[in-house]
């Protein structure tokens, strides 16, 4: 049982700076993009982009976790492992509870992209496990789909079930290409048949598309539903380098189409460390959640950790509310996640005095924060600040004036690693009733911001020092603020167990 499991074995110390206690890490060296993630038995799974020789990107395999709880994690062996193929680049898994394919009951199957490292050739394969994803293996047939003659950029594979009703079916991939998203039908996971396309000049196309997903999902309050592609986009995202942008539309079982404008662009999140985020297939009670690789492309290379590079965010619930420039999405931190709290206090009704700020006694390198903030439009600068400490500081707030919510971590520590890390990430928003909502997760070295119900996301990384630990609330101008409500959790360390052999 894996239950026992996840206690008798050690966990992962933690204790190198900046290492993340409640973030996902792999145990040591270089990580990128989820991958293969897929609910069975009771475990969360999560595969990753790993090098496990260097702490850079280099020939990639599966790395390879589950978790009972989306919080305490046991890591695994690797499962994929490059061959004469070619590297495992990203892709997804499913279960087959059809035995479509007849690879076995239930079998976990994983689709992911094969890249050629002699000649840049991408093409989709696939790999599948009988017991719960701890042994796989690879389909004699790969790959399922060939590399094309003209298209260079052809990888990612997003696998799903659609359910045509009446007992009928077919397998979806959603594939990146270019600035374009291909999909594809089967009946049974290996043959494939083109069935549309969208993109081509839809949304943002400043950087290569990579790592999509495409999901269903109710509109709050109403009882609507939309469907909702996402779509990495290497370059030119709002914080600078890689992001993930989303179009909303509908999925006939065949193509997507976007009900939105080609020139509308939306964004899953606006700070600069939220990339390739996938959703897990198959997640109990109806859920739909997700993670993504907390790092940018820019840099990822340059950050200043030790024997590890690279992390996931916090996983999140994802939704749809109408608002009144269209359908959006709305992201939540996974309530599991509140078992990590420790310490409470809570401070009601504070007014806030111009240039004076409210720093209570409260200090952390791992912090929750819950704050209702009253916004009058006449204030310069109103927010938070954390790490605080030595002339460091990461600010998060709103400036009314310009409608600007903002991550400032031009000051947050080490930053020199890179000329475009110490930046100000900004995204428009108006609060409803003057109202500004934070919900922050503040950990070793990153803070994710949801702002207003998850309307508005920040994910970035910070490198303070471990003695900068303070927070203050903050208002800049003439005007005091009224604070109804701020509470601090303390937030202690999840488990990471290390994998012995069994
Ligand atoms: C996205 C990505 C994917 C690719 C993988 C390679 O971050 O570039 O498109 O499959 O990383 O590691």
């Amino acid at each position: 049982m894996v239950i026992s499991r996840l206690s008798s074995q050690p966990a992962l110390p933690l204790d190198e700076p900046f290492r993340p206690q409640f973030h996902f890490t792999p145990p040591e060296k270089w990580v990128n993009d989820p991958n293969g993630m897929v609910y069975y038995g009771g475990e969360y799974h999560l595969f990753y982009q790993y090098y496990p020789d260097d702490t850079v990107w280099g020939p990639m395999h599966w790395g390879h976790a589950v978790s009972l709880d989306l919080v305490n994690w046991q890591h695994l062996p690797i499962a994929l492992y490059p061959d004469d193929l070619g590297y495992i680049f990203s892709g997804s898994a499913v279960i087959d509870w059809h035995n479509t394919a007849g690879f076995g009951k239930d079998a976990m199957v994983a689709i992911y992209t094969y890249h050629d490292p002699d000649n840049s050739h991408q093409s989709q394969a696939v790999a599948y496990s009988t017991d719960k994803g701890r042994t796989w293996t690879k389909y004699e047939g790969n790959p399922v789909i060939p590399t094309p003659p003209n298209i260079r950029n052809f990888r990612d594979p997003k696998v799903m079930w659609y359910d045509a009703g009446n007992d009928n079916g077919h397998w979806v991939m959603s594939l990146a290409a270019g600035s374009a998203i291909l999909f594809y039908t089967s009946p049974n996971l290996v043959d494939w048949e083109a069935s549309g396309s969208f993109g081509f000049g839809y949304g943002s196309t400043s950087g290569v598309w990579e790592t999509p997903d495409l999901f269903e999902l109710p509109v709050g309050g109403s009882d609507q539903s939309r469907w909702v592609l996402t779509v990495g986009v290497g370059n030119g995202a709002p914080a600078g380098g890689s992001g993930t942008q989303y179009f909303v539309g509908t999925f006939d079982g065949q193509t997507f189409t976007s009900e939105n404008p080609k020139g509308t662009v939306l964004w899953a999140d606006y700070g600069a460390d939220f990339y390739a985020a996938q959703s897990w297939s198959d997640a109990p009670a109806g859920r739909r959640l997700w993670l993504a690789w907390m790092n940018n492309w820019q840099y990822a290379r340059d950050i200043p950790t030790s024997t590890w590079r690279g992390a996931m965010t916090i996983p999140r619930e994802v939704g749809l509310v109408q608002t009144d420039e269209g359908v959006r999405l709305i992201q939540t931190a996974v309530s599991e996640l509140t078992q990590l709290r420790t310490t409470h206090h809570t401070w009601q009704n504070l007014t806030l005095t111009p240039n004076t700020p409210f720093a209570p006694d409260v200090r952390g390198e791992t912090l929750e924060i819950v704050a209702e903030i009253e916004v009058p439009v006449t204030a310069n600068k109103v927010g938070i600040r954390v790490r605080v400490g030595g002339g460091e500081e990461t600010a998060v707030g709103y400036a009314p004036k310009s409608n600007t919510l903002f991550v400032d971590r031009s000051r947050s520590g080490q930053g020199d690693f890179h000329g475009q890390f110490a930046t100000i990430h900004t995204a428009q928003f108006e609060p409803a009733d003057g109202l500004l909502r934070l919900h922050m997760f503040v950990d070793k070295s990153s803070v994710e911001v949801f702002v207003n119900g998850g309307l508005v996301t920040f994910t970035d990384q910070i490198f303070p020092r471990e003695e900068s630990v303070g927070i203050e609330l903050f208002v800049e101008g003439e005007t005091a603020v009224f604070v109804p409500n701020f509470e601090v959790y303390g937030l202690k360390t999840a488990r990471f167990f290390m994998h012995t052999s069994d």
